[in-house]
């Protein structure tokens, strides 16, 4: 396996499309004694057509810089550009309309509504961008069954296994086909073997020209999955790994 390591960001180390480019972003939490530097002049660059990992300690700065990548979280400096779109220079409502279009989210617990099915949860971002409910939730029952859910799409949250829930919440995440998928610690409630098959859900997510995952993770038993692994550390990235993708789909 060719495995490259540099501490800087190394533009020249893939071809492709740069889906999501962050300089010199910085954020802090509190101020005075009580000020936490989460994230100290972070510099990143993730493909399109390629699932990239943000790892590292508790406490490194992961969940927040996925944050402001997603537009969640405004940066006290620096920018990030999502296929070109500069989101640190836009204003809120520019920037939720951005997100609402453009981004998918999926986080460790499936944020699920428990008195929806699992088609009316995973139809979620269609009815916010303006689809009537009906062809919504079809849609939604067309990305299901894709990603094996389909004897599934009128189950309550309730009646589903851990694994299944997160499935609905990835179907969630893809139904408005987003370019941009981020994930936090997806595995993390799952066990082993299960983690596995959403983490190649969200590998095949991303294996498209004009798509890019970016997921955060804890877990070293799916760090194989990465074509780019940014390894962090209090507030920083300190090493970018990139391996062949051809060898890590394998
Ligand atoms: N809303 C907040 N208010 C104050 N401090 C915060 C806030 N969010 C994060 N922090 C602090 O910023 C730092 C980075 O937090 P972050 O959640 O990004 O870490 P993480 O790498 O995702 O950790 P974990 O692996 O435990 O999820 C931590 O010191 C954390 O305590
Ligand atoms: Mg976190």
């Amino acid at each position: 396996m060719s495995v490259a390591t540099s501490t800087a960001v190394d533009e020249t180390a893939r071809g492709g499309t740069i889906a999501v480019r962050v300089r010199g972003l910085s954020k802090g939490f509190g101020s005075g004694e009580q000020r936490v530097v989460a994230l100290d002049k972070v510099d990143l660059d993730v493909y399109a057509g390629r699932m990239s990992l943000i790892v590292g300690p508790s406490g490194c700065g992961k969940t927040t810089l996925l944050s402001v990548i997603a537009g969640i979280l405004n940066a006290d400096e620096g920018e990030v550009a999502v296929f070109g779109e500069t989101i640190t220079r836009m204003g809120d409502r520019a920037k939720t309309r951005f997100r609402a279009r453009r981004i998918g989210f999926v986080f460790q617990q499936y944020n699920l509504l428990p008195a929806l099915t699992a088609a009316e949860n995973a139809s979620i971002p269609l009815v916010i961008a303006g689809w009537r409910k009906g062809p919504a939730v079809a849609r939604a029952a067309e990305v299901l069954t894709s990603i094996g859910m389909g004897k599934k799409v009128d189950s309550l949250p309730s009646q589903l296994s851990g694994g299944q829930m997160q499935r609905v919440a990835i179907a969630r995440a893809l139904v408005h086909d987003p370019q941009l998928l981020v994930c936090d610690e997806p595995t993390a409630a799952l066990d082993h073997e299960t983690g596995l098959t959403v983490m190649e859900l969200l590998r095949e997510a991303a294996v498209r020209p004009d798509r890019a995952v970016v997921v955060v993770t804890h877990d070293n038993r799916v760090f194989h999955f990465g074509d780019r692994i940014a390894h962090m550390d209090d507030g920083r990235v300190v090493k970018i790994e990139d391996r062949d993708p051809s060898l890590s789909a394998a």
